[in-house]
């Protein structure tokens, strides 16, 4: 594939090889000691019009220990203040030389407007668009998912049981999990009041409750979603305390869990509300090594996408002499 837009653009066979690649390339990405030349020459654009802390600098550090040139392009004090429109940016993002870009958006479907509308040659990543989709927070979310629970499998997450809790409406992470969890074979339920779930989560390959407490029990991975008081409309949303007692994660709710399944949440948290700190910094909180990860599965992308070298010398992923 040429850009990564949806969750849904990888058939199985793609999204194992970026898990397996992102395996590889694991050690490099959690202790750098050693660059790898793979992408030597190439320049990766990071193209952010919306927050980000994990995404934006998880991208940075991927493309920096492949060898790529990074510029960072922030929203936030550009030309986008005077009225510089997506297209105008891009392609004076482009007249620099992008091989890739990288784009968060508060709008959904931009990333796919960059892409069809061809006003960069390089590959297009989308790094979370409105409320559409997060496809590399997915990915890594499976990764972190199979290195605990399918260390022997086949590779996918075959008949795991994934519980994804909270402010589904308006949640990209939920929706590009949902597809490639699917993809991966894995059961997901979705907890969520009616209120936070979107129309159409119907035809979503899911089981949906509003009952936490029943749907923990056999769960392999609890995921917690942040609730977004940025894109709420108060009518939407019981109180901040109502909705940490009914869907939030405490101790008593995680004892609940079966011994070997783990806690996970995309971040930004929302301590004391979705999640209690206790849970959060419990060991069985895999949150921090989510990052870690996030790191080596954006290796893994880049790499795929981009195959190697501006000069070809060296698109195998062994590391600098
Ligand atoms: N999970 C995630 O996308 O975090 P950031 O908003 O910090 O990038």
């Amino acid at each position: 594939i040429k850009n990564l837009l949806s969750a849904g653009d990888l058939d199985r066979a793609d999204a194992i090889q970026v898990l397996d690649t992102a395996e590889e390339l694991l050690g490099i990405a959690s202790r750098p000691i050693k660059k790898l030349p793979t992408l030597r020459g190439r320049t990766v654009v990071n193209l952010f019009f919306e927050d980000s802390t994990r995404t934006r600098i998880s991208f940075e550090a991927a493309a920096k220990r492949l060898s790529a040139d990074v510029i960072n392009f922030s929203a936030k004090g550009s030309s986008v203040s005077k009225g510089e429109s997506l297209k105008d940016t891009a392609l004076t993002l482009q007249a620099m030389g992008a091989d890739a870009v990288i784009i968060r958006h508060p709008s959904s479907g931009a990333p796919h407007r960059l892409a069809e509308a061809r006003w960069t040659q390089g590959a297009v990543i989308n790094a979370g668009d409105g409320t559409h989709e997060h496809p590399t927070q997915a990915l890594l979310d499976a990764f972190t998912m199979r290195r605990h629970l399918a260390a022997d499998g086949d590779g996918s997450l075959k008949g795991k049981n994934v519980t994804i809790v909270g402010d589904v409406l308006h949640s990209r992470v939920v929706r590009s999990n949902v597809l490639l969890l699917d993809t991966l074979g894995a059961n997901v339920t979705i907890v969520a009041p009616p209120t936070l779930l979107p129309v159409g989560v119907d035809r979503w390959p899911v089981t949906t409750s509003y009952d936490l407490d029943a749907s923990l029990e056999g769960a392999d991975a609890v995921m917690m979603l942040r609730v977004q008081a940025e894109r709420m409309n108060a009518s939407y949303f019981p109180s901040a305390r109502e909705y940490s007692r009914r869907y939030g994660l405490d101790t008593a709710r995680m004892n609940r869990l079966p011994d070997h399944a783990i806690v996970m949440h995309p971040g930004p948290m929302n301590r004391g509300m979705e999640i209690t700190a206790d849970v959060a910094d419990h060991d069985r909180s895999v949150i921090v090594e989510q990052v870690t990860n996030g790191v080596a599965v954006r290796m893994a992308v880049l790499y795929l996408l981009l195959g190697g070298a501006a000069d070809g010398s060296s698109d195998e992923l062994s590391s600098d002499k």
